[in-house]
């Protein structure tokens, strides 16, 4: 069986490429028989849930999400409550959020969208600090557009307490855990990059790495961080699979890109 990844699709951002003409493509050329989506479809649900539902179709194969942080993003204020737009999301039989879904006897995808608690930031820098989520004048947008009416700290919590709780229940299958946000310090965004010892604080948690290792979770597939990344850590197959904003995209290539960010996982 053969399963793809991908993350950071920006569909809104990359509007004005063929991004789900492309995947479906590439997915034809991989034989793959399952899509893994690992969040950041878009800015809104207007826009994510449409696309999720075309990728369905066009696709052939089953396909699985996590929702990001961006597809969260209420910037119109609408519902005011990031929980009601998790709760569209988490309730269709395509969302990963809170279900384990068996790819075959031996194998369970679980998945959710991860939260940040700033245990990748550094000591130079107060909780207090972290929770303003500004810095030099750049303010982290998740302060603004998604409100969980609860801590950060307290919604990772919750998240990491899902994940470990399904887990739990495959012990014995091969694993494989999709979430938007990171688990390991090896996917922060490298500090000598002006502000990032300080916004690094806003990519994950080392608890979700820590809760991999703890289970032997075989493979955790990420996104979030906008670059590309294997990493083998005691025993866990880590993968960033970001396709990115085409403003970043090093070939100018939509196929390239796409080629290069999926990551395709046999088992
Ligand atoms: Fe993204």
């Amino acid at each position: 069986m053969r399963i793809g990844a991908i993350s950071d699709i920006h569909l809104d951002v990359n509007e004005a490429y063929p991004v789900i003409h492309a995947i479906c493509n590439r997915i034809r050329t991989e034989k793959l028989d399952a899509l893994l989506i690992a969040g950041d479809i878009s800015n809104s649900y207007h826009t994510s849930i449409p696309s999720l539902n075309r990728l369905r179709e066009e696709a052939g194969i089953p396909v699985c999400f996590v929702p990001g942080n961006h597809d969260m993003w209420d910037k119109e204020g609408e519902f005011g409550d990031a929980r009601k737009i998790y709760e569209i999301y988490a309730s269709r039989s395509d969302c990963l959020c809170g279900k384990i879904i068996d790819l075959n006897e031996e194998c369970a995808v679980i998945g959710n969208i991860g939260w940040y608690d700033y245990s990748f930031g550094t000591a130079a820098y107060s909780e207090e600090e972290y929770r303003k989520k500004e810095h030099n004048e750049r303010v982290w947008q998740d302060s603004i557009m998604v409100n969980w009416h609860q801590s950060d700290k307290d919604f990772h919590k919750k998240i990491l307490q899902d994940l470990e709780e399904k887990i739990a229940a495959c012990k014995g299958k091969k694993i494989i855990v999709v979430t938007h946000m990171v688990g390991v310090p090896e996917f922060k965004v490298p500090e000598e990059r002006p502000d990032w010892d300080y916004f690094n604080a806003f990519l994950g948690s080392r608890e979700y790495g820590e809760l991999f290792e703890k289970y032997k979770v075989d493979y955790s597939i990420m996104g979030h961080v906008h670059y590309r990344k294997k990493l083998l850590k005691n025993g866990v197959d880590y993968r960033c699979v970001c396709l990115n904003y085409h403003t970043e995209w090093l070939s100018g290539d939509l196929d390239q890109e796409v080629g290069e960010a999926m990551q395709v996982i046999e088992i």
